[in-house]
């Protein structure tokens, strides 16, 4: 398959292919924190986010919910259908931890009696600000059907893979998803790993996700590797 390169993030890079409706992602084993600032390559992180992710949105759509994933290709890409991206992250949380604990003083871990939901703008250079959606629907980000999927979806994954995790032993504490659009309808992009979730063991506490590199806790991908197999994933 021929490819060029059309985007390069923080931990993936993005490839142009033959058919003008796919791209290949490839998950690169590179680890940034605090917008950027910390910076290392975590071996095999990669390989894991790819089919860590791949095995999501599997069961994603098992359960209905309409993704961009179409293949594994290989250890580190996937192909997947190009979407035109929304600049917004819908992140729901279960449990308290990073940002909001700060935002709202907070302690860290108390459960929330239902999942809150929030808006976030994609812009590295303002260090994705917190936004509403009045804010989305000013400024052109979204139309006001958009939002309201964007907001049930997100709601969606959360009953689904709260349960997946809590099988496994894990809660999951929040996450991150982002969305685009594909032949005018919306679709979930972007990935679910390790890298864009907290998942905490429920008994012990222990963190298995990106924390693990923002607060140097060590084993970054031992971590990862551990949830994917708790889950059931074997990695090849
Ligand atoms: O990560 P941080 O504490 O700065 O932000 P947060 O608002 O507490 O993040 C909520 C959830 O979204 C966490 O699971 C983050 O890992 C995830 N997130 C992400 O994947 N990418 C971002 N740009 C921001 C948050």
């Amino acid at each position: 398959m021929k490819k060029s390169l059309i985007y390069q993030g923080k931990a993936k890079s993005v490839y142009q292919t033959d058919n003008s409706n796919e791209v290949v992602i490839e998950y690169r084993d590179d680890a940034t924190a605090f917008n950027g600032v910390k910076k290392e390559a975590l071996k095999d992180k990669g390989h894991v986010n790819n089919l860590f992710n791949a095995y999501i949105m599997q069961k994603l759509e098992e359960r209905g919910v309409k993704t961009h994933f179409i293949k594994v290709l290989s250890e580190t890409e996937s192909l997947m259908k190009k979407l035109q991206m929304i600049p917004v992250e819908c992140v729901v949380r279960n449990y308290a931890a990073g940002g909001i604990c700060k935002r709202l003083g907070l302690e860290k871990g108390m459960k929330f009696e239902r999942p809150v939901f929030e808006f976030f703008l994609k812009d590295d250079a303002l260090g994705d600000p917190m936004i509403n959606t009045s804010h989305i629907l000013t400024f052109n980000w979204a139309a006001p059907e958009e939002i309201k999927y964007m907001r049930k979806v997100t709601f969606t994954v959360n009953d689904i893979l709260s349960k997946l995790f809590d099988d496994a032993g894990l809660l999951l504490v929040d996450y991150k998803l982002e969305f685009g659009r594909f032949n005018g309808a919306l679709l979930l992009g972007d990935e679910f790993s390790p890298d864009g979730c907290r998942l905490w063991d429920k008994q012990t506490k222990d963190v298995f996700d990106k924390d693990r590199f923002r607060q140097d806790l060590g084993d970054v991908v031992g971590h990862y590797k551990t949830v994917a197999k708790r889950i059931g994933l074997t990695l090849i």
